[in-house]
This record gives C-alpha cells, structure tokens and sequence, in this order.
C-alpha cells in the first residue's frame, strides 16, 4: 500500500475509533459486569421464564446501549410496569445503568442472514422498518433491536404498548394500527430472524 494511502486508512481508523469510544465513554462494561451478576440469574439463562403472564425473559446479549438505559429509566420512573424489575432498577444510579449497558451492549450481534428470510408482514414493511430494520436491527442506538428476540416476549411487549402499561411516545402511536393477529405476526417475523440477539449467560466470578 502507498504510504499516503496507508496513512488516510490511519487517520480514518483513528477517527473511527474516536467517534466510538464517546458513545460508549459513559459506560464502564467491566464494572456493569460485576453489577450484572444477579441480573444474569434471570437474563443469563436460556428460556428462564417469567410467570403470570408466562413468557421468556428478554434476551439483552447486544441490545444497544441506549435502549437499555432507556428502559431501565423507564422501571425506575413507573413507566413500565413489572414489579420485578421496577425493584430492579430502583437501586440502580445513572452511573450504574450506563455501566450495565455497557457490558450487555459489548456482545456482538450478528446481523441474520436475510437470504432465506420470511418476507416481512405489510405492516413491518410499511410501518416498522424504518426505525427496527428489515432485517430486526434498530437503525440506531436508541431502538431495540428486535432480531432473534424471543417471540412470546415481543408478543408481551406489544400488548403491553397496547393497553398502555408500558408508556413510550413513539410506540403509542404504531401500536394503535395492529391488530390481535398483528401482533402475533410481527412478533413471529422479528423472532426468527436469527441469530440477532443473544442470552448472555453468567460467568462464575472466583
Ligand atoms: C427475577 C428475574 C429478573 C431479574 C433478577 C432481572 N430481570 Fe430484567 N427483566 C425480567 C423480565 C421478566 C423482564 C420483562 C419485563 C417486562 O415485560 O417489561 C425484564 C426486562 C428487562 C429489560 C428490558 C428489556 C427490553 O428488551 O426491553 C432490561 C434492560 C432488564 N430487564 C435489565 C435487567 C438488569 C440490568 C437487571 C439487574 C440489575 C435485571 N434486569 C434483573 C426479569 C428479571
Ligand atoms: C420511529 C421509530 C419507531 C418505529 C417506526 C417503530 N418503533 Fe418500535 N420502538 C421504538 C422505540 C423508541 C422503542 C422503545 C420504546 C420504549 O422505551 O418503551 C420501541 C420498542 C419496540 C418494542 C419493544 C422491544 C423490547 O425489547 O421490549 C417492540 C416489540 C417494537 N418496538 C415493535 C415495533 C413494531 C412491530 C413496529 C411497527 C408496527 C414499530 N415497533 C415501529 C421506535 C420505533
């Protein structure tokens, strides 16, 4: 490579790098991951459910970082309702769920291959896709990704928009125009775009 060229690549590496690191400059994901620990006895285990409604426990394994603040900002202010994790977020600082997001948002996702992918509802083509991606991928941080999530949980997420527990402006307003089955389509479609989203499981700490 010419020295010139090599340097351009330098430079923009550099840059790169730099625009990277202050997005994530206020989370610490080595110390999100000591404080992740009792999460992981729920978030950390393939399948664990919730019960009453019986539904899988979200995947967080490359959520984006944003997102994750975000909804635990959310628990802590009553604007989503699930007793648990409203007990959850209540202890935790800013500081803390930055540093969490941080560590969950560490894991890479691999985006699906959308080769062989179901063609997407009409209503994901023409309502949600603009902001979660064809292909289940937010297009940025502030959006759940929702690739490889599990179904049953989309399933509740939705719902829960739907009868307003849970309280976001944006989804508020797409909510309205799904139906029932909607629901259970966009759920199924999000859902099996794999690998997406992952369970990042706990690792005993000597
Ligand atoms: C007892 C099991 C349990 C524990 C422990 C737990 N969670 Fe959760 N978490 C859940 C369940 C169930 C949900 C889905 C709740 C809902 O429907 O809003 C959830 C939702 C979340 C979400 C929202 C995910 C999304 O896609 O919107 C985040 C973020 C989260 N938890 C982070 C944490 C963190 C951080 C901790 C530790 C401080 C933690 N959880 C501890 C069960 C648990
Ligand atoms: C303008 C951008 C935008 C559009 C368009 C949009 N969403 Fe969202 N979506 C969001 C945001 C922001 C959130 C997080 C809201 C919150 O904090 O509760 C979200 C959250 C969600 C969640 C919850 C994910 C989780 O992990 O809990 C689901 C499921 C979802 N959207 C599905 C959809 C579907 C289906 C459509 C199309 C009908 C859609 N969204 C359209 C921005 C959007």
């Amino acid at each position: 490579m010419p020295l010139s060229c090599r340097f351009v690549t330098t430079v923009t590496l550099v840059l790169a790098l730099g625009a990277s690191a202050s997005a994530f400059a206020a989370g610490n994901a080595a110390r999100g991951k000591v404080l992740s620990y009792t999460c992981l006895g729920c978030h950390g285990i393939e399948d664990y459910r919730n019960a009453y409604p019986d539904y899988d426990v979200p995947r967080l394994g490359g959520q984006h970082a944003d997102y994750i603040v975000a909804a635990l900002q959310e628990y802590r202010s009553g604007a989503r309702s699930h007793p648990t994790m409203q007990v959850q977020a209540a202890t935790l600082s800013d500081q803390d769920m930055q540093d969490i997001a941080a560590y969950f948002s560490s894991e890479t996702v691999v985006k699906p291959d959308m080769a062989g992918a179901p063609t997407p509802p009409a209503k994901v083509a023409t309502l949600c896709v603009s902001c979660h991606g064809k292909d289940g991928i937010a297009i940025n941080s502030a959006y759940p990704d929702l690739a490889g999530q599990h179904e049953n949980y989309l399933e509740q997420a939705l719902q829960e928009y739907k009868v307003g527990e849970r309280k976001n402006a944006v989804m508020s307003t797409f909510i309205v125009t799904l139906t029932a089955q909607d629901i259970k389509d966009v759920a199924r479609y999000y859902a099996g775009l794999k690998p997406g989203l992952v369970t990042l499981a706990r690792e005993v700490v000597y």
